[in-house]
């Protein structure tokens, strides 16, 4: 897989996706967020592929959308391309598990592309912000929506409303990340994390992705309910049978995904 923004390589049945364009700290322009929709879908589909990790550099997992790119055009001009609306739909159509391994500038577009994985495992030097207050403008692929359900509404309103940074331990303190660790050990970690993924039931992390995600969407009930039936019907796998008899045996499961 051969692109100009990214670098991608497949291990383990581990993909990990390097955001690369170090000139501009990563920051998110058309191509490089077309050509990261166009890497997630053939990942997808991919059937050595079963966990994804998201990266950037050790100094900016990404500063946010291209200010360059974004600072002449107008109103009709994005809203007839629905400007990152569509790389956005596509990233969370992504079925496999994604891990975002974030290291420094976490700005902007790149905040709310950290979030929209499905879940951010960070370096002792992140910085997250929507600094777009300070551009005139407000965040545009779900950081007012996203951040605050991560962080609860008063955190949430104090970066958009400031355009602070908040740090690793801010973060990891209010939910924003599952773990911090040095930064020469973010990869080295995620994919760590992404192989104990790719071991499991391909089947079920879906299923688990699915139903966590329908907390954000639905009521309580609602999602109980989905999440009982899911449940119910993962006993229509032979891993449900692999796992529990595994388990039973006292020896490790052996997943087909079937
Ligand atoms: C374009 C950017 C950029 C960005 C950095 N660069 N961020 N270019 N868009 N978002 C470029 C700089 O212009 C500079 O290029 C090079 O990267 C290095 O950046 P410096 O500013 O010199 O580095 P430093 O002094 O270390 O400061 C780092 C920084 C700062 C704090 C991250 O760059 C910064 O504040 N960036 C903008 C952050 C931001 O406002 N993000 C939100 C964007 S709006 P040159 O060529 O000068 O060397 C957004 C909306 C999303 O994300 C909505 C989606 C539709």
């Amino acid at each position: 897989m051969a692109y100009q923004t990214l670098i991608v390589e497949i291990e383990d049945s581990v993909a990990l996706i390097r955001l690369n364009r170090p000139e501009a700290l990563n920051a998110l322009n058309s191509a490089l967020l077309g050509e990261l929709a166009d890497a997630l879908k053939q990942l997808d589909a991919n059937d050595k592929v079963r966990c994804i990790v998201l990266t950037g550099s050790e100094k900016a997992f990404a500063a946010g959308a291209d200010i360059k790119e974004m600072s002449e055009k107008s109103f009709v001009e994005m809203f007839t391309a629905d400007f990152f609306g569509v790389e956005a739909d596509s990233l969370l159509r992504t079925r496999k598990p994604i891990i975002a391994a974030v290291a420094g500038y976490a700005l902007g577009g790149g905040c709310e592309l950290a979030m929209m994985c499905d879940f951010i495992i960070c370096a002792d030097n992140a910085k997250f912000g929507q600094p777009e207050i300070n551009l005139g403008v407000v965040a545009g692929i779900g950081g007012t929506q996203r951040l605050t359900r991560f962080v609860g509404k008063s955190k949430s309103m104090d970066m958009h409303l400031t355009g602070r940074f908040m740090d690793a331990a801010e973060a990891e303190r209010s939910g924003l990340v599952s773990r911090v660790v040095p930064v020469a050990q973010l990869v080295p970690e995620a994919l760590a994390a992404a192989r104990k993924i790719a071991s499991k039931s391909a089947v079920a992390t879906m299923v688990v992705k699915e139903c966590v995600n329908r907390a954000y969407e639905t009521t309580l009930r609602e999602g109980v309910l989905f999440e009982r039936r899911v449940f119910h019907a993962l006993f229509a796998t032979e891993d449900q049978k692999e796992g529990m008899s595994a388990f039973l045996e006292k020896r490790e499961p052996q997943f087909r995904d079937k």
